[in-house]
């Protein structure tokens, strides 16, 4: 009897955890990123993210690696999701001319203030990076680490951002990006196609793609597992690859630089979705 109870018990939370993870489909491109926006804004995570002790940390050795790859060295750097300053307080110490950016204001203020606080200036904004909204050819490096390149909804939203990256950077000028990488990653064809079919009936998300998910039923996350995917992305959104970093599994890493001239550009192998 007791072991019929809980084979039962495991079945109702085997059926609940394949029902939450339904629930990213129900939702829009705006909504995901507006659901992500809901978590980080709890005044809990805006603290966690601001920790002296997490700021202090600095760049990981996986970003140091990929900044080393990046042929820019000096001037202006636009750092995306800046959360409490952990990238943007070393940039700026290592002379870089340092503007924040996050859709969240109190992380914005607090990446401000840290940076003060450490004797560095930091000028921040409060945007949405897919909807990035910076002058024209100003920035010599655009920035953005924690795999967050992956926090941002369908390839055609990506590629669009990375069209405003590449109009924000002077010609010459690198966008370094991290992104959740799992190549051993498998999506089965009735997996993807219930989730299109629950997409499709409540008008949700219709353009889900195998290695989107809500993780831990807090944020957007699209995994990338497929290098020509991955690298065809970058270039239809006009940046030419100099670098990837991707490890057996966790944060990818990739150096992309905009064309100094057009004729320098690589072909878009694909035309946006
Ligand atoms: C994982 S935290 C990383 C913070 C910081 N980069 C670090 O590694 O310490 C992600 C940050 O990005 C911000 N963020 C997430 N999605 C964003 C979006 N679409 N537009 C702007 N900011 C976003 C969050 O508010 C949060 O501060």
């Amino acid at each position: 009897m007791s072991a019929r109870r809980v084979g039962l018990a495991r079945a109702v939370i085997a059926a609940g955890a394949k029902l939450q993870s339904l629930a990213l489909l129900v939702m829009r491109p705006d909504d995901l990123i507006e659901f992500s926006r809901q978590a980080y804004a709890g005044p809990l995570v805006v603290q966690d993210w601001g920790r002296p002790d997490l700021v202090a940390e600095g760049l990981y050795p996986n970003e140091e690696a990929l900044l080393a790859r990046c042929p820019v060295r000096s001037g202006r750097v636009l750092v995306l999701d800046v959360g409490g300053g952990r990238e943007a307080i070393p940039l700026a110490r290592q002379g870089f001319e340092v503007t924040g950016v996050d859709f969240v204001p109190e992380m914005v203020s607090l990446a401000v203030s840290n940076a003060a606080a450490q004797g560095v200036a930091l000028d921040g904004l409060v945007q949405e990076i897919s909807q990035l909204d910076v002058p024209p050819g100003l920035y010599d490096l655009v920035w953005i680490s924690s795999r967050m390149y992956s926090s941002v909804p369908t390839r055609a939203r990506r590629v669009a951002m990375l069209e405003r990256v590449r109009g924000a950077l002077r010609p010459g000028g690198c966008f370094v990006a991290m992104f959740d990488w799992d190549p051993t990653q498998r999506a089965t064809w009735r997996g993807v196609a219930l989730r299109r079919f629950v997409a499709l009936a409540t008008l949700g998300h219709v353009g889900y793609e195998p290695g989107d998910k809500l993780l831990h039923n807090a944020e957007f996350i699209h995994t990338f597992g497929d290098e020509r995917a991955l690298r065809e992305e970058f270039e239809a959104g006009g940046l030419n690859v100099l670098h990837l970093d991707l490890p057996e599994g966790g944060h990818g890493g990739a150096v992309l630089q905009k064309p100094a001239s057009a004729a320098a550009a690589q072909p878009a192998k694909e035309s946006e979705q």
